[in-house]
């Protein structure tokens, strides 16, 4: 019997989580159904302080709000969860047959998880186990296959947009070069789409191993054409040539991924050196994580709300909604997990970028 749905938001949070819990709430409890919402991932699933009824008065007003009301939390992996012992010492445990039984024992007959690759791939394991599971993809990386875009993504790129915008003026009063690092893991969506759109001179991008000397002739070709100061906008996944990614380590405990960053400095100290320019280096980090979200990705994630409601009706399980413009579709969970999308180099907007004389560090 379809009367209670669980909704939980796993991994990192992205602008747009509150509109796809929105749109699920209201369009369930219009079919009549019951709307649970479990906190910080599957809180709720193993501590009923955690779980939240949600009716359309408690979403009323979430729409442009960042964040997520449920909280999330990316190192809560239910099948490696560490866990403090009676002596105090750390031990990984594996609570997903406790989840099952509690899913089941409250009645719920399907999951919506709204994730990233990490949180998607843990509701796969639950839909292996046998849970109605339906997933929603989150992640200012737009780094998930096998959907158009990410919720997230477009207010990511637009805040770095904004912040590229603004160092342009203070590069030029000082004759600088400014080197901004972004977010983005092992996929360099933000930088090339902010890189472009901000009118920066230098784009590093995971994608392409970058030459420093390739770097800094960009550079020293501006200053040629009278053009003193240069904008350089890093990915964090970025590495030169023969080089390493830069981590900060694996961050707090149960956690599964690097920290990335500190590529940004250092390509603003082997500029300095090899040029003797001024530089300064910054980094945008959770920057772009927060504040409203953009009209658009507002409205996409309404609509992945919406359709992952009519996936539930339909049973359609194990999978994630997809948006194939100009429609929302669905896909089988494994296929959107199964590598990280990676910008394509032959695409028009590397071209473009290429084109209009931005160096990408080849
Ligand atoms: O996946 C989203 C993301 O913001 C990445 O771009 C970044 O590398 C990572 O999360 C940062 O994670 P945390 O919030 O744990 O520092």
């Amino acid at each position: 019997m379809r009367e209670k749905i669980l909704i939980s938001t796993g991994g990192g949070d992205a602008p747009g989580l509150n509109a796809v819990i929105f749109a699920v709430v209201k369009s369930a409890t219009r079919k009549g159904w019951e709307v649970y919402g479990s906190r910080s991932g599957y809180g709720g699933l193993l501590d009923r302080d955690d779980l939240v009824r949600l009716s359309p008065e408690d979403v009323e007003g979430i729409l442009p709000i960042g964040g997520t009301i449920l909280g999330s939390t990316n190192k809560g992996n239910p099948f490696a969860m560490p866990v403090e012992n009676l002596a105090g010492e750390i031990q990984v445990i594996d609570v997903s047959d406790k989840i099952m039984s509690n899913f089941k024992r409250m009645g719920f007959f399907c999951h919506v998880a709204i994730g990233g690759d990490g949180s998607l791939e843990i509701a796969h394991r639950f839909a292996q186990k046998g849970m109605p599971v339906i997933g929603v993809p989150k992640t200012i990386d737009n780094d998930l296959e096998a959907t158009e875009s990410t919720f997230g993504f477009d207010t990511a790129v637009s805040t770095a947009t904004d912040a590229i915008d603004k160092l342009h003026s203070t590069a030029k009063s000082h004759d600088r070069v400014m080197v901004v690092e972004v977010m983005g893991r092992d996929s360099g969506w933000i930088a090339l789409y902010s890189g472009i759109s901000g009118g920066a001179d230098v784009i590093l991008l995971p994608e392409i191993p970058f030459s420093l000397d390739a770097v800094c002739e960009k550079i020293a070709d501006n200053e040629l054409h009278d053009k003193h100061y240069s904008i350089v906008v890093v990915a964090e996944g970025a590495a030169s040539e023969g080089g390493k990614v830069m981590s900060k380590g694996k961050g707090e405990l149960g956690r599964d991924e690097m920290v990335l960053g500190g590529v940004g400095e250092w390509v603003a100290a082997e500029i300095r050196d090899r040029l003797g320019k001024d530089t300064r280096s910054l980094v945008l980090g959770h920057l772009q994580r927060g504040g409203s979200p953009t009209t658009f990705d507002r409205l996409l994630a309404l609509r992945y709300g919406a359709a992952a409601v009519r996936m539930a009706e339909a049973e359609v399980f194990d999978h994630m909604v997809a948006w194939t413009p100009p429609t929302m579709t669905s896909v089988p969970i494994a296929d959107a997990i199964c590598r990280r999308k990676k910008v394509d180099l032959s695409s028009d907007k590397v071209l473009t970028a290429r084109e209009i004389g931005i160096c990408l560090g080849d």
